[in-house]
């Protein structure tokens, strides 16, 4: 009964508009069912591997609680754990899982990667995050905008500032072009996405109506934005060493309570797909806080705590949005 029935789910672009919103409208009909304690089981008896090169809180648990919701079973192979990559190709891997399992979840830095195990495991593929994309994440801030807003879709404005040539920064851009939103990407110029991601969401942008703007000056890209997003200034995979430069060149574009007032929208919503440096007390914070003196990075703990900040919104439709592709690919 589901248009998705065995398709992956590697990025955005392989999604039309209305694919990607229904999506997100079986998420809040399965968050609906699981609050009111009427949630039907219609994965039992599948298997679900996890294979997870980079580490991960939301997206591993959210896999797992989803699963075990709706009746089917997960395998988790840890950064280390398993021999793909090491001793055994991605290919002959994607044999291997999709002999055994109904499904494949991936997270790594490759994008590629991820395309390979779709191409041969012969079950769906979901990816949890690769350098270039993170779509499942983008599923989950569809459905907290639609929460937190009367307005349709493309009604909605937001603007995401910090490192837009990864994964985060290029999934906003497209995934707002897509669905014909008013995206702006508010970075220095060296840190918005590739170009050839900006000409994808410009054709996105022609069909949906999409308003999409480049900027480097915070005041005019905010303005009027009913969400203000940011990410790290560093991700995964990255050398440390990156950071003093991240920290001078990102310094300006960090959420601060003047951000949120420069939107003229005093309902404006603030979205971070987590972990966040609001404050320096985690192991990696507290070498930066000594080393720059800084108290937050990208977002302040004052605009993280305030009443306008939905992360937590965000983090917990982790789960009801890829329960919602698990059940649309494999019911
Ligand atoms: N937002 C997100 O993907 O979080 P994790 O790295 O904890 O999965
Ligand atoms: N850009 C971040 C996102 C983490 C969910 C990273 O890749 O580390």
């Amino acid at each position: 009964p589901y248009a998705l029935a065995g398709r992956h789910f590697v990025k955005e672009l392989d999604f039309t508009e209305e694919e990607f919103r229904g999506l997100v409208e079986l998420a809040a009909e399965l968050k609906a069912a699981k609050k009111a304690g009427t949630e039907t089981q219609r994965l039992r008896g599948r298997n679900i591997a996890l294979i997870f090169e980079k580490t991960s809180t939301r997206t591993r648990c959210a896999f797992e609680v989803a699963a075990a919701d709706q009746g089917a079973s997960t395998t988790y192979l840890d950064p280390s754990g398993s021999q793909m990559g090491h001793k055994e190709s991605v290919k002959d891997t994607a044999r291997v899982l999709g002999r055994m399992f109904h499904a494949i979840q991936y997270r790594g830095d490759s994008q590629e990667g991820v395309e390979e195990l779709a191409a041969h495991a012969g079950v769906p593929v979901y990816n949890g995050l690769t350098d270039d994309w993170h779509p499942t994440q983008m599923l989950a801030d569809v459905l907290t905008m639609t929460e937190h807003t009367d307005k349709p879709l493309r009604g909605i404005a937001f603007a995401y500032l910090g490192d837009a040539r990864f994964n985060m920064g290029n999934s906003y851009l497209v995934t707002g072009a897509l669905l014909g939103m008013d995206v702006r990407i508010v970075a220095p110029k060296d840190y918005w996405p590739a170009e050839e991601v900006v000409t994808r969401a410009r054709e996105l942008a022609v069909r949906s109506g999409a308003r999409i703007t480049l900027t480097d000056e915070v005041e005019h890209g905010v303005a009027g934005a009913d969400f203000v997003a940011t990410d790290v200034w560093v991700s995964m995979g990255e050398p440390k060493e990156v950071w003093d430069d991240r920290i001078a060149a990102l310094g300006p574009y960090a959420v601060t309570m003047d951000v949120l007032r420069a939107t003229g929208n005093a309902d404006v919503k603030f979205l971070h797909c987590l972990p966040a440096f609001h404050d320096l007390g985690t192991k990696v914070g507290r070498e930066i806080h000594e080393r720059h003196g800084l108290e937050s990075l990208e977002v302040t703990d004052e605009v993280f705590e305030s009443a306008h900040s939905v992360v937590f919104d965000e983090a917990e439709n982790r789960l009801h949005t890829i329960k919602a592709v698990l059940v649309a690919t494999l019911a």
